[in-house]
């Protein structure tokens, strides 16, 4: 993947924390599996009489093969998870459409997205869903396409659609990000059910708030209900639609000054997700996903940003929209890394060490047994030496018997002959 990257683009995004990082692991990871199948091919070719091995011992080192190949394959599907959440036409969808510089999802007003959709990376190019309820992948070429496939279904508001995009226009989802939408918590009853269901493995959350009212109970119900279930999740906070403050210039900085205030006060004193008032303050941001979508849109197709009707404000609007990627862009690498590869560094550490415990007790049974096979090897040496040194000494004393009996033998047959 970062082969495809430019290195300007590599160098700048923060993703590329998460992007090298799981590259690196999986590299680690190639390198463990070589270790642990060498060794398993070793040891099963060990002779069965051998006593070297016992079969529990045979058994771990097999069952470390399986263990590797299975979080190899969690490693390859490991990616960085931001869920939206917030009221009802907020623009949560907007917000997303806007980092994914595409209308991708449908928006509007009303009660527009009812279930939960994931969008990831499309590893073929091509852009399809594919429905909690079947397994048929359904192509989708449009957002209406999708907004009709969305309809159609009998999911309820916790069901999860994957949506796979292309990821030429997006570099997100290029970097391993996936972003989730969600129904505006304010019309769902089943919070619980999507807190279990979507939200334990999000490495950031977005609540995307509308800077024309001021948070409301229910966003910050629900994000209780968040915290309550992971330690200090990573909560940003969009104050949408902020466009709308052009309209009362007179007030934008007092609007802004309060909901900045309450904000932090939530972030810090309710929530406790941010140690300081500082650190909150630089996870809150008002912004107008209408206009930056818009932008990026004319970008794409070779305008200026700000073709059309263009708001008083908006260059500083797109300029806070683009610091808050940064930030999360920072944030979600870093965390995804800490959360995601430091289970995986424990694991294979942990096969590593199995492994080589196996390998130390196997060398020092060995080594036992070549120092008992030595010994007795130098003691029937030893007796050999001594065999052949008493052979030799017979050997003399024999032929100096056989000797002086031929000599005797000679002098009486010489005698004889003579008498
Ligand atoms: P649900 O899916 O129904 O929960 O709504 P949502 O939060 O996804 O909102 P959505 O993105 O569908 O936006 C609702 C309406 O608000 C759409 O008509 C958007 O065009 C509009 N909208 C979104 N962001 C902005 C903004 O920053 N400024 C203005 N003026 N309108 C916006
Ligand atoms: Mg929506």
């Amino acid at each position: 993947n970062s082969l495809s990257i430019s290195p300007t683009t590599a160098i700048q995004s923060p993703l590329q924390i998460f992007v090298r990082a799981k590259k690196r692991i999986n590299d680690i990871y190639g390198e463990v599996e070589q270790y642990v199948s060498d060794s398993c091919k070793f040891l099963s070719a060990l002779p069965k009489d051998s006593d070297l091995i016992t079969k529990e011992e045979l058994v771990v080192v097999n069952s470390h093969v399986e263990k590797v190949k299975g979080i190899r394959e969690v490693l390859s599907r490991d990616h960085m998870k931001v869920a939206f959440f917030g009221r009802t036409s907020n623009g949560k969808s907007t917000v997303i459409n806007s980092m994914l510089r595409e209308r991708i999802l449908p928006s509007g007003i009303g009660h527009t997205t009812n279930c939960f959709i994931q969008v990831e990376k499309s590893e073929n190019d091509e852009s399809y869903l594919i429905s909690e309820d079947s397994i048929e992948k359904k192509n989708v070429k449009s957002v209406s396409q999708l907004a009709h496939s969305l309809c159609t279904g009998s999911l309820g508001d916790s069901a999860l659609v994957r949506v796979y995009w292309p990821t030429d226009k997006c570099p997100l989802l290029r970097d391993d990000v996936v972003l989730v939408d969600s129904p505006g918590i304010d019309v769902s009853p089943n919070l619980d059910s999507w807190i279990d269901r979507h939200c334990l493995d999000a490495d950031v959350f977005v609540l995307v708030a509308n800077s024309e009212s001021t948070l409301m109970l229910t966003e910050k119900n629900f994000f209780f209900k968040v915290s309550a279930r992971l330690s200090k999740p990573n909560v940003f906070v969009l104050n949408n639609r902020w466009d709308a403050s052009a309209s009362e210039p007179e007030y934008l900085e007092e609007v802004r000054r309060q909901h900045m205030l309450r904000t932090v006060d939530f972030l810090v004193d309710e929530l406790k997700v941010c140690g300081t008032r500082t650190e909150a303050e630089q996870r809150v941001f008002f912004v107008s996903a209408k206009e930056v979508l818009q932008a990026r849109t004319n970008e794409f197709k070779g305008l200026p940003l700000n073709t059309g009707i263009v708001t008083d404000g908006f260059h500083g609007r797109y300029f806070e929209f683009q610091d808050f990627e940064r930030k999360f862009e920072e944030c979600i690498s870093k965390s995804a890394v800490r959360t995601k590869f430091d289970q995986h560094t424990k694991r294979g550490k942990a096969v590593v060490g199995d492994a080589r415990n196996v390998m130390e007790v196997l060398l020092e049974r060995a080594s036992a047994k070549r120092a008992a096979k030595s010994q007795s090897r130098r003691e029937v040496l030893d007796h050999l030496d001594f065999t052949e040194k008493q052979l030799q000494l017979v050997t003399v004393e024999m032929k100096d018997k056989i000797c002086k009996m031929v000599e005797e033998v000679e002098h009486k047959v010489s005698k004889a002959l003579n008498d």
